[in-house]
């Protein structure tokens, strides 16, 4: 019968229960999100991140840890979500939800038992800044398993308006220096081989980390700081941000110059 009601919350929910939530006595709803550089996570009604702190952990040196990591000013600036009762559900599981008397005293949402928070600088959806504050306060899967990981490196919708342009006469230079020098290592078309595939990999979206990579090279890459003049480096690298699918935008040798 409990079962019964909480399906029937949850089907009838996404008809009016977002408006509803914020002045609903029913209390606050959690949901099922998808951020850029975390993926899928909790949110409130409003699709703010929610986090988690292991300073609310059972472990007690996980705990110890978190309070010494998340101190009070950083404990301020996560906002427990406040509630009367069981929290409502969207695209969870309704028996993951529950709610907990608060440090403040104030009764808080949990989803599998860890309290839920807001994180003050988050200001829009899909932003995760709280990740990993201070080691003490991360994202929750939709499961309720704590996400530790940090937040992947995307090539942001702004970038396509930062982005320079492409100076058309580096490609074909660009195209046989990649084939003499990189290729052997990450595949003809960027599939990657010994080395990454650099089709599809948003971090040759970074002007300056990549740019260094070629210059100083790391692990098993040499670097060809000294194989290549600037120009030969824009050029690669302004081929490899344009081809097989990458639209990253163009590097100029003046770049390369400033990091030598
Ligand atoms: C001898 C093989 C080899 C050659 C030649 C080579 N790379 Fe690499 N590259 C690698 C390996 C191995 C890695 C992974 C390095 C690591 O683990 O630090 C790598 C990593 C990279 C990365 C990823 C760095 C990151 O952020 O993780 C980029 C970008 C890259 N190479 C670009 C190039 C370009 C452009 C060229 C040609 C100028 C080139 N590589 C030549 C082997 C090579």
């Amino acid at each position: 019968m409990f079962k019964k009601t909480a399906a029937a919350i949850l089907l009838s929910f996404p008809l009016y229960a977002v408006p509803m939530a914020a002045h609903s006595a029913a209390g606050p709803v959690v949901a099922h999100g998808t951020t850029p550089t975390m993926g899928s996570v909790l949110t409130d009604g409003a699709g703010k991140t929610l986090y988690v702190l292991l300073s609310d952990s059972k472990n007690a040196d996980e705990q110890k840890a978190a309070l010494a990591a998340c101190d009070k000013a950083c404990q301020d600036k996560f906002i427990p979500v406040a509630t009367t009762g069981r929290p409502l559900g969207l695209a969870v599981i309704p028996g993951f939800l529950g709610s907990v008397k608060g440090a403040s005293g104030a009764e808080q949402a949990t989803f599998r038992g860890w309290p839920l928070y807001t994180f003050a600088d988050d200001t829009a959806k899909g932003q995760v800044n709280g990740q990993g504050f201070k080691q003490a306060a991360y994202v929750i899967s939709p499961v309720g398993e704590v996400n530790r990981a940090a937040p992947k490196a995307v090539a942001r919708a702004g970038a396509a308006v930062a982005k320079k342009p492409v100076d058309t006469a580096l490609m074909p230079i660009g195209q046989e220096k990649y084939a003499a020098t990189c290729a052997g290592c990450h595949g003809a078309n960027g599939q990657g081989a010994f080395g990454a595939a650099l089709a599809g990999f948003a971090r040759l979206g970074e002007d300056d980390a990549f740019i260094k990579q070629i210059l100083i090279g790391s692990g098993d890459m040499p670097g060809f700081a000294g194989a290549m003049d600037d120009r030969e480096i824009a050029a690669v690298a302004t081929y490899a941000r344009n081809s097989w699918g990458n639209e990253f935008g163009g590097i100029t040798p003046e770049q390369v110059k400033a990091l030598r």
